[in-house]
């Protein structure tokens, strides 16, 4: 179906490092994933079998890089072949890839099939693992009970599903570590953005309601479901021992800074993702933000250092009581 992975040079190995300068989450995400779901199915599987892993959501190839780099330092694994999908054709354009990846040491690796993981044109049985990083969370909730019934068409048996997720998704009781819940963001930064929204007419709490991102009308992507959802629609399309189990990325203060002033697609992503809050200027958009940010650190600068005080390393599968950040849910399956 696919050609094969290129062989890596030496220079690969660093590419973990450059991957995780894009984003703590997209770090957390790949270590969780290789911790709680990949490395354990492979080791259950007999010695010499040649493994193949389908990636759904590849995009431009980061995550399949860096998993595959990070397996190949490994002693007694199988060997493997991973083989990436992604549904935007626009991640194939060479230009798009260059702009992202520019300063990185990571390699671009174009998805081979172009489709969503709800439809593959893949045969049945044919992997042992189905894995998606930071993709399920895109879906919504009838696009990822699909794409769990074809995760389950297309894994052998005894095949394992591994998705790494974000806080988008309805996390339950762990909503609380969400960086986006944190007093210094909720009731300091939040209100002072509202504000300035409003004064510019693209806002009004009495149609609109507070301005939080899992309101609608500022997000409709938040909280589309949860992660009982999930865990009953694996269930529905016949996967057994499911575990869904919290990694975590905490923020720092210079972390915090971008995502609430400098960083456009971790704003976009959060608090301007309506149809109405995107077609905001970017500039305008940038400009509110910083003002808001500067002002809430300005009244708040002790709640604001808050976020240096707390741990400040990757967890895996558990989050420190009072840590605040990017909780990464994984979510293993088993055929
Ligand atoms: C945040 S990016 C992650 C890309 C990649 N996995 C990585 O970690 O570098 C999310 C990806 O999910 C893809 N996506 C969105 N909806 C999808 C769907 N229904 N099926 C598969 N992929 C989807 C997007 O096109 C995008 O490439």
């Amino acid at each position: 179906m696919a050609a094969e992975l290129p062989t890596f040079t030496p220079a690969g190995a660093e590419a973990y490092a450059g991957f995780a300068k894009f984003s703590g989450g997209y770090r957390a995400s790949i270590q969780a994933m290789l911790e709680l779901g990949i490395k354990p199915a492979l080791r259950c599987l007999p010695q010499g079998e040649s493994v193949k892993i389908l990636e759904v959501g590849a995009g431009q190839g980061k995550s399949a890089w860096a998993i595959d780099t990070a397996l190949r330092s490994q002693d007694n694994l199988p060997d493997i072949r991973i083989f990436r999908t992604e549904p935007d054709e626009k991640k194939t354009i060479a230009e798009g890839r260059a702009a992202f990846f520019s300063g990185s040491d990571t390699e671009l690796l174009l998805p081979e099939v172009v489709a969503p993981a709800e439809v593959l044109p893949v045969a049945g049985e044919f992997v042992r693992l189905v894995v998606g990083s930071q993709v399920l969370h895109w879906m919504n909730g009838e696009q990822a009970r699909r794409s769990f019934r074809e995760a389950h068409r297309v894994l052998k048996d005894g095949g394992t599903l591994v998705h790494a997720t974000s806080g988008i998704m309805n996390l339950l009781s762990y909503n609380e570590h969400h960086f986006t819940r944190h007093p210094f963001v909720l009731y300091q930064y939040l209100p002072l953005l509202e504000a300035a929204l409003t004064r510019r007419g693209y806002w009004d709490r009495a149609k609109d309601g507070v301005f939080v991102p899992w309101n609608p009308q500022a997000n409709p992507v938040y909280y589309r479901y949860t992660l009982a959802d999930v865990r009953q629609w694996l269930q529905d399309a016949g996967f057994h021992h499911i575990n869904i189990r919290m990694s975590m990325f905490p923020c720092d203060t210079k972390e915090i800074e971008a995502r609430l002033s400098t960083n456009f697609a971790a704003l976009e992503m959060h608090f301007f993702q309506s149809e109405r809050l995107k077609a905001i200027p970017k500039e305008e958009k940038m400009e509110m933000a910083k003002t808001a940010f500067e002002a809430a650190k300005a009244q708040a600068p002790d709640l604001f250092a808050s976020f240096d005080r707390q741990n400040r390393e990757v967890t895996i599968g558990s989050v420190f009581a009072r840590t605040s950040g990017e909780p990464v849910p994984v979510i293993v399956a088993r055929k």
